[in-house]
């Protein structure tokens, strides 16, 4: 396995799922663990992150020293470069010309790090390599030992090598797509390099997971909050197969899901792979809490709270519970584990309605920890589970709560969920679905005036929303064709009671959100 050490990039978890791409198992480590733990991890092979600081003056920004003494390979990108060149007697200063976006190196002193890998080749024969750069210091001075692979004008170390020792920087970032060669690059660090195997993939990963749960759990019951959602579907699925009736799922019907979501969840887990769910409608105890609030965060706030009582109330009817499992995954680990290359920074309260509280007194049972979502989606398959299922878009856990601007009524959720249905269904039979991130309807609580036969009309308006992105951190509006929009609009207005009006969502995240609450 392969450790990494985060020095706060925002890059850092796209390094781990290119390297895992590579079926190289890694894990992310904030880069301030001790020369102990580094020792005990015993990896293959080490990869230092880039990170915002100046290696020059950021003198407790600096990777554990046993890094470099332990006798593997080690590979630093960008800030993680410079770290190891201060570390190891070179230098590093402001550069004169700040680099970011595409840049092209040349390839120098043949190095084990590029072999075979480039772009393209000029005259006289020399490699090219497109990268992505992004940085404003560069390695002035290298340590000893060390010989420069790949250069350019601006940038004279642009990556540097002590193929002796293995130590390997380079400065642009190989885990960003705009490195045409970069996913072969940390594959030949990891593989070639660190002599790392081809072992980590779902399919072998769920005997492990199976034999691990069992373990853990022994002849104890397990209870599992089952929203409909990739993780806790997956994490439901990997625990039935490991522990058959020892599971019991809880699902709840806040009445705040989509259009035969209760009945799909249901179809697909009780009667398709035989397992035990609990289906709980609580529609009318959630609607009633939210009457009369209009704020988005109260409103999510009251979902997340009525959502632990009555899954509370479950658990005591199942007083032999021990075991609580959670679909929790890695981005979450990584996000929650205190560091200094973490800062807290709420713009929604985001409250995860499987949030449970510790006064349930269980165990917490958590088997998809070390996986990526892409790695849940695999293994949801390999288990068996729906591709529909398993591909799905992400649904808040407060659902068309934050959907329905302002107060949440059950007359306003049968619209919206009606119009959602037709906007998902138009853009499945136009192979749209899976071309955009998030997709979904919401409902605005104003009347306009439209005009229907001879009739004048007075009703409410339905807004549609499609999202690209790739992380839902940053996201462009979608360029759905005007074709596509106006089935779904025509539709929406004649079959929907109460909607005469549809617009469209043109705005991208930032300066708007994802949802519009
Ligand atoms: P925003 O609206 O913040 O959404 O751009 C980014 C992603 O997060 C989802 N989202 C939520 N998920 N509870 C959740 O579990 C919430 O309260 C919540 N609010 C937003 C949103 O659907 C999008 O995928």
């Amino acid at each position: 396995k392969i450790l990494i050490l985060d020095f706060g990039s925002q890059l850092t978890q796209l390094i781990a799922r290119r390297v895992r791409e590579h079926q190289v198992y890694c894990e992310i480590h904030p880069f301030d663990v001790s020369d102990d733990f580094v020792r005990a991890f015993c990896a293959k092979g080490i990869i230092l992150s880039g990170g915002p600081n100046s290696a020059y003056d950021a003198v407790d920004w600096r990777a554990p020293q046993a890094v470099f003494e332990l006798g593997v390979p080690v590979l630093g990108i960008c800030y993680g470069m410079q770290t190891m060149a201060e570390q190891l007697g070179g230098k590093v200063a402001p550069s004169g010309k700040r680099e970011f976006g595409y840049a092209e190196v040349r390839l120098r002193n043949h190095s084990p790090l590029f072999e075979g890998i480039e772009d393209r080749r000029d005259e006289s024969g020399r490699a090219y390599l497109e990268v992505w750069m992004s940085h404003g210091d560069a390695v002035v001075m290298l340590p000893p030992g060390f010989q420069v692979i790949a250069e350019n004008d601006s940038t004279p170390v642009a990556a540097m090598a002590d193929p002796e020792r293995g130590f390997y920087g380079v400065q642009f970032h190989p885990e960003v797509t705009h490195t045409i060669k970069g996913k072969e690059i940390l594959g030949r660090f990891v593989h070639e390099i660190c002599g790392c195997g081809w072992d980590w993939t779902m399919p072998e990963f769920i005997p492990e997971a199976v034999a691990r749960i069992r373990e853990q759990v022994g002849d104890e019951e397990v209870i599992l909050g089952l929203s409909g959602g990739v993780d806790s579907s997956v994490a439901a699925a990997l625990i039935h197969r490991a522990i058959g009736d020892q599971l019991t799922c809880v699902f709840v019907d806040n009445g705040l899901l989509r259009l035969n979501e209760a009945q799909q969840v249901m179809a697909t887990f009780a009667r398709h792979l035989g397992m035990r769910v609990i289906h709980v409608d609580a529609s009318e105890r959630f609607l009633q809490a939210l009457a009369g609030v209009t704020d988005p965060e109260a409103k999510r706030k009251i979902i997340g709270r009525v959502f632990v009582e009555v899954f509370q109330e479950e658990a005591t009817k199942r007083p032999n519970a021990r075991w609580l499992a959670q679909g929790t995954i890695y981005p979450d680990v990584i996000e929650s584990a205190g560091s200094k290359t973490k800062k807290a920074h709420t713009i929604k309260s985001h409250h995860n309605v499987g949030g449970l509280p510790e006064t349930l007194n269980l165990k917490l049972l958590e088997p998809l920890r070390e996986l990526f979502k892409d790695e849940v989606r695999e293994l949801g398959i390999a288990l068996g589970l729906p591709h529909e299922m398993v591909y799905r878009h992400p649904f808040p856990g407060p659902g068309l709560g934050v959907r329905i601007l302002g107060e949440v009524k059950r007359e306003y959720a049968e619209i919206l969920r009606q119009a959602d249905a037709i906007f998902i269904d138009e853009l499945r039979a136009a192979d749209w679905y899976d071309k955009v991130s998030q997709a979904f309807a919401v409902f605005l609580p104003v009347k306009s005036v439209g005009v229907m036969g001879d009739g004048r009309t007075y009703e409410y308006v339905i807004a549609l929303r499609a999202v690209q992105t790739q992380d839902f951190m940053t996201a462009h509006w979608a360029e759905l064709p005007h074709a596509l929009l106006g089935r779904v609009a025509n539709r929406i207005i004649n079959e929907v009671r109460g909607v005469n009006r549809v617009v469209y969502d043109i705005s991208g995240k930032p300066p708007a959100t994802i949802e519009w609450e």
